[in-house]
């Protein structure tokens, strides 16, 4: 196997909750069903999952500190911190890794503070209102760019 095929699987806010959250924007999965298809559309990819989540800003971004040597990509949902978490956007610009910022619903369709994100200037694509397949999206983008 590769070992540039490491990639960051990062989840914000709230994230933990799926199962408890909205279905009609975040769909019926529970957070560890989420994690297990991730896991399942990276291994399809030969890409080698580590999974995060906090439901603490600054924990976000000592992980992100930390991430350097360890992952050769990111992909992250920051939750409801996309929208104005700018710590979480300079923290991505430190850990300098190729990003993509991924959300279940279509952010766009919601409510006008969704439509925000604080993290598209360092992520090198944004997908959302995918659901679950969303990720598969996002780790095929990673596996492009990191030309593997
Ligand atoms: C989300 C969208 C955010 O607006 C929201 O706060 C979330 C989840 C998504 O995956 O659609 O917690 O990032």
């Amino acid at each position: 196997m590769s070992s540039r095929n490491r990639v960051d699987i990062i989840h914000g806010v709230n994230l933990n909750m799926l199962g408890r959250r909205p279905a009609e924007h975040y769909g019926a999965h529970t957070f560890d069903q989420l994690e297990q298809h991730i896991a399942g559309y990276a291994h399809a990819l030969d890409l080698e999952p580590r999974f995060f989540q906090t439901n603490h800003e600054g924990e976000l971004v000592e992980h992100l500190h930390r991430v350097e040597g360890l992952a050769d990509a990111i992909v992250i949902n920051p939750g409801a911190w996309t929208h104005y978490a700018w710590s979480i956007r300079d923290a991505l610009e430190i850990a300098a890794l190729p990003a993509v910022e991924v959300h279940l619903s279509d952010v766009d369709a919601r409510e006008e503070f969704r439509r925000v994100s604080v993290i598209s200037d360092v992520c090198i694509a944004t997908v959302k209102g995918q659901g679950v397949e969303g990720y598969r999206t996002a780790l095929t983008r990673i596996k492009e760019e990191l030309g593997l």
